[in-house]
Protein backbone atom coordinates (compact mmCIF):
# COMPACT_ATOMS: atom_id res chain seq x y z
CA UNK A 1 0.00 0.00 0.00
CA UNK A 2 1.10 3.74 -0.40
CA UNK A 3 2.22 5.40 2.54
CA UNK A 4 1.04 8.69 0.78
CA UNK A 5 -2.06 8.19 0.43
CA UNK A 6 -4.60 10.95 -0.02
CA UNK A 7 -7.22 12.28 2.09
CA UNK A 8 -9.64 11.32 -0.90
CA UNK A 9 -8.66 7.61 -0.56
CA UNK A 10 -8.32 7.38 2.91
CA UNK A 11 -12.10 8.36 3.45
CA UNK A 12 -12.46 5.61 0.51
CA UNK A 13 -10.69 3.38 2.53
CA UNK A 14 -12.14 3.96 5.98
CA UNK A 15 -15.47 3.51 4.70
CA UNK A 16 -14.83 0.00 2.94
CA UNK A 17 -12.96 -1.09 6.34
CA UNK A 18 -16.24 -0.06 7.82
CA UNK A 19 -18.14 -1.74 5.22
CA UNK A 20 -15.93 -4.82 5.78
CA UNK A 21 -16.53 -5.04 9.50
CA UNK A 22 -19.88 -5.22 9.35
CA UNK A 23 -20.28 -8.13 6.59
CA UNK A 24 -18.04 -9.65 9.43
CA UNK A 25 -20.58 -8.95 12.69
CA UNK A 26 -23.42 -10.08 10.02
CA UNK A 27 -21.71 -13.31 9.48
CA UNK A 28 -20.76 -14.28 12.83
CA UNK A 29 -24.71 -13.04 13.82
CA UNK A 30 -25.97 -15.67 11.70
CA UNK A 31 -23.26 -18.44 11.96
CA UNK A 32 -24.00 -17.87 16.03
CA UNK A 33 -27.17 -20.49 17.45
CA UNK A 34 -26.71 -22.71 14.18
CA UNK A 35 -23.44 -23.59 14.20
CA UNK A 36 -24.76 -25.52 18.45
CA UNK A 37 -26.92 -27.30 16.45
CA UNK A 38 -25.07 -28.33 13.51
CA UNK A 39 -21.80 -29.38 16.00
CA UNK A 40 -23.93 -31.44 18.05
CA UNK A 41 -25.92 -33.09 14.98
CA UNK A 42 -22.59 -34.32 13.90
CA UNK A 43 -21.19 -35.41 16.85
CA UNK A 44 -24.64 -37.51 17.27
CA UNK A 45 -24.32 -38.74 13.94
CA UNK A 46 -20.33 -39.67 14.82
CA UNK A 47 -21.82 -41.54 18.14
CA UNK A 48 -23.99 -43.78 16.26
CA UNK A 49 -21.58 -44.28 12.78
CA UNK A 50 -18.88 -45.40 15.82
CA UNK A 51 -21.67 -47.92 17.31
CA UNK A 52 -22.60 -49.18 14.14
CA UNK A 53 -18.48 -49.90 13.85
CA UNK A 54 -18.67 -51.53 17.32
CA UNK A 55 -21.39 -53.52 16.92
CA UNK A 56 -19.73 -55.15 13.93
CA UNK A 57 -16.50 -55.92 15.73
CA UNK A 58 -18.32 -57.54 18.38
CA UNK A 59 -20.02 -59.41 16.07
CA UNK A 60 -23.80 -57.91 16.94
CA UNK A 61 -24.11 -57.18 13.57
CA UNK A 62 -22.82 -58.39 10.46
CA UNK A 63 -19.85 -57.13 9.02
CA UNK A 64 -20.57 -55.64 5.70
CA UNK A 65 -17.79 -53.48 4.52
CA UNK A 66 -19.66 -50.95 2.97
CA UNK A 67 -21.24 -50.07 6.12
CA UNK A 68 -18.38 -49.88 7.79
CA UNK A 69 -16.72 -48.02 5.45
CA UNK A 70 -19.73 -45.67 5.33
CA UNK A 71 -19.50 -44.89 9.29
CA UNK A 72 -16.06 -44.76 8.92
CA UNK A 73 -16.37 -41.87 6.59
CA UNK A 74 -18.90 -40.35 8.64
CA UNK A 75 -16.21 -39.72 10.92
CA UNK A 76 -13.76 -38.78 8.85
CA UNK A 77 -15.60 -36.27 6.80
CA UNK A 78 -16.86 -34.04 10.33
CA UNK A 79 -13.16 -34.77 12.10
CA UNK A 80 -10.27 -32.20 11.55
CA UNK A 81 -10.65 -28.91 10.27
CA UNK A 82 -14.25 -29.48 9.92
CA UNK A 83 -14.75 -30.13 13.39
CA UNK A 84 -12.70 -27.13 14.12
CA UNK A 85 -14.34 -25.18 12.43
CA UNK A 86 -17.49 -25.69 14.00
CA UNK A 87 -16.06 -24.46 17.41
CA UNK A 88 -14.66 -21.16 15.90
CA UNK A 89 -14.86 -18.00 17.53
CA UNK A 90 -16.48 -17.79 20.42
CA UNK A 91 -16.86 -20.94 21.51
CA UNK A 92 -19.64 -20.99 24.00
CA UNK A 93 -23.52 -20.70 23.73
CA UNK A 94 -26.73 -21.38 25.37
CA UNK A 95 -27.37 -25.02 25.04
CA UNK A 96 -24.01 -26.00 24.27
CA UNK A 97 -21.41 -27.39 26.32
CA UNK A 98 -18.42 -26.71 24.68
CA UNK A 99 -16.13 -25.44 27.25
CA UNK A 100 -14.33 -21.79 27.07
CA UNK A 101 -10.75 -23.12 26.65
CA UNK A 102 -11.40 -24.83 23.66
CA UNK A 103 -10.34 -20.99 23.02
CA UNK A 104 -7.75 -20.92 25.19
CA UNK A 105 -6.04 -24.65 24.12
CA UNK A 106 -7.16 -24.04 20.76
CA UNK A 107 -4.24 -26.32 19.56
CA UNK A 108 -4.67 -29.22 21.74
CA UNK A 109 -8.64 -28.94 20.49
CA UNK A 110 -7.50 -29.44 16.48
CA UNK A 111 -5.06 -32.18 17.36
CA UNK A 112 -7.63 -34.32 18.61
CA UNK A 113 -9.90 -33.45 16.35
CA UNK A 114 -7.02 -34.27 13.90
CA UNK A 115 -6.40 -37.40 15.70
CA UNK A 116 -9.91 -38.49 15.05
CA UNK A 117 -9.62 -38.01 11.73
CA UNK A 118 -6.97 -39.92 11.17
CA UNK A 119 -8.39 -43.48 12.66
CA UNK A 120 -11.46 -42.77 10.95
CA UNK A 121 -9.37 -42.47 7.85
CA UNK A 122 -7.46 -45.81 8.78
CA UNK A 123 -10.77 -47.64 9.31
CA UNK A 124 -12.04 -46.92 5.88
CA UNK A 125 -8.86 -48.20 4.34
CA UNK A 126 -9.33 -51.11 6.64
CA UNK A 127 -12.92 -51.97 5.24
CA UNK A 128 -11.52 -51.41 1.34
CA UNK A 129 -8.81 -53.77 1.91
CA UNK A 130 -11.49 -56.43 4.07
CA UNK A 131 -13.97 -56.43 1.46
CA UNK A 132 -15.91 -59.85 2.63
CA UNK A 133 -15.03 -60.40 6.48
CA UNK A 134 -13.46 -58.77 9.62
CA UNK A 135 -9.63 -60.54 8.46
CA UNK A 136 -7.17 -61.27 10.92
CA UNK A 137 -5.44 -57.87 9.77
CA UNK A 138 -8.09 -55.97 11.32
CA UNK A 139 -7.81 -57.03 14.76
CA UNK A 140 -5.95 -56.55 17.88
CA UNK A 141 -2.51 -57.74 17.19
CA UNK A 142 0.93 -58.00 19.34
CA UNK A 143 2.50 -55.06 17.83
CA UNK A 144 0.25 -52.71 18.22
CA UNK A 145 1.62 -49.61 19.79
CA UNK A 146 0.65 -49.01 23.10
CA UNK A 147 -1.31 -46.18 24.09
CA UNK A 148 -0.93 -44.25 27.07
CA UNK A 149 1.94 -44.28 30.02
CA UNK A 150 4.17 -46.81 30.91
CA UNK A 151 7.81 -47.32 30.39
CA UNK A 152 7.32 -49.41 27.24
CA UNK A 153 4.87 -47.64 25.79
CA UNK A 154 6.05 -46.41 22.37
CA UNK A 155 5.01 -43.07 21.99
CA UNK A 156 2.13 -43.05 18.76
CA UNK A 157 2.78 -40.38 15.95
CA UNK A 158 -1.20 -40.86 14.86
CA UNK A 159 -0.80 -39.64 11.24
CA UNK A 160 2.14 -41.47 10.75
CA UNK A 161 1.23 -44.86 12.97
CA UNK A 162 -3.04 -45.06 12.71
CA UNK A 163 -3.16 -47.19 9.21
CA UNK A 164 -0.07 -49.46 10.24
CA UNK A 165 -2.28 -50.86 13.38
CA UNK A 166 -4.77 -53.17 13.53
CA UNK A 167 -8.41 -51.62 12.10
CA UNK A 168 -9.81 -52.55 15.57
CA UNK A 169 -6.52 -50.78 17.63
CA UNK A 170 -7.44 -47.81 15.66
CA UNK A 171 -10.71 -48.03 16.89
CA UNK A 172 -10.07 -47.98 20.23
CA UNK A 173 -7.66 -45.30 20.21
CA UNK A 174 -10.20 -43.36 18.17
CA UNK A 175 -13.26 -43.40 21.34
CA UNK A 176 -10.25 -42.67 23.32
CA UNK A 177 -9.48 -39.25 21.10
CA UNK A 178 -13.48 -38.96 21.82
CA UNK A 179 -13.71 -39.22 25.01
CA UNK A 180 -10.41 -37.31 26.05
CA UNK A 181 -11.57 -34.38 24.20
CA UNK A 182 -14.97 -34.23 25.98
CA UNK A 183 -12.72 -35.23 29.21
CA UNK A 184 -11.41 -31.74 28.44
CA UNK A 185 -13.24 -29.57 26.50
CA UNK A 186 -16.93 -30.70 27.11
CA UNK A 187 -18.58 -29.18 30.04
CA UNK A 188 -20.54 -31.94 32.55
CA UNK A 189 -23.95 -30.14 32.51
CA UNK A 190 -24.92 -26.90 32.35
C1 LIG B 1 -11.93 -32.29 19.35
C2 LIG B 1 -12.93 -32.52 20.35
C3 LIG B 1 -13.98 -33.58 20.20
C4 LIG B 1 -13.85 -34.82 19.64
C5 LIG B 1 -12.61 -35.46 19.03
C6 LIG B 1 -15.14 -35.46 19.75
N1 LIG B 1 -16.03 -34.63 20.37
FE1 LIG B 1 -17.97 -35.04 20.78
N2 LIG B 1 -18.21 -33.18 21.58
C7 LIG B 1 -17.22 -32.22 21.70
C8 LIG B 1 -17.78 -31.02 22.28
C9 LIG B 1 -17.00 -29.75 22.59
C10 LIG B 1 -19.14 -31.27 22.50
C11 LIG B 1 -20.19 -30.28 23.03
C12 LIG B 1 -20.80 -29.55 21.83
C13 LIG B 1 -21.86 -28.55 22.19
O1 LIG B 1 -22.74 -28.84 23.03
O2 LIG B 1 -21.82 -27.44 21.62
C14 LIG B 1 -19.37 -32.65 22.05
C15 LIG B 1 -20.62 -33.30 22.12
C16 LIG B 1 -20.83 -34.63 21.78
C17 LIG B 1 -22.10 -35.31 21.90
C18 LIG B 1 -23.40 -34.69 22.45
C19 LIG B 1 -24.13 -34.02 21.30
C20 LIG B 1 -25.42 -33.36 21.75
O3 LIG B 1 -26.47 -33.70 21.21
O4 LIG B 1 -25.37 -32.48 22.63
C21 LIG B 1 -21.92 -36.61 21.47
C22 LIG B 1 -22.95 -37.72 21.40
C23 LIG B 1 -20.53 -36.70 21.04
N3 LIG B 1 -19.91 -35.49 21.25
C24 LIG B 1 -19.97 -37.85 20.49
C25 LIG B 1 -18.66 -37.93 20.02
C26 LIG B 1 -18.07 -39.13 19.45
C27 LIG B 1 -18.77 -40.46 19.31
C28 LIG B 1 -16.80 -38.80 19.10
C29 LIG B 1 -15.74 -39.67 18.46
C30 LIG B 1 -16.10 -40.48 17.35
C31 LIG B 1 -16.59 -37.40 19.47
N4 LIG B 1 -17.75 -36.92 20.01
C32 LIG B 1 -15.41 -36.73 19.28
C33 LIG B 1 -15.91 -32.38 21.33
C34 LIG B 1 -15.36 -33.47 20.68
Amino acid sequence: MRVDVGVKTLAALTLSIAAFVTAISAATAQSGSPNVVRRQQDMKAMADAAKSINAMFKGMSPYDSKLFKAAAETIRSQSGTALSALFEGSVTATGSKASSNIETERQQFDKLAKDLGAFAAALSVAADRNPDKIGPGMRMQAGDPVAGGGPLAKKIDVARDATSMSAEHAFHLMLQTCTSCHAKFRVESK
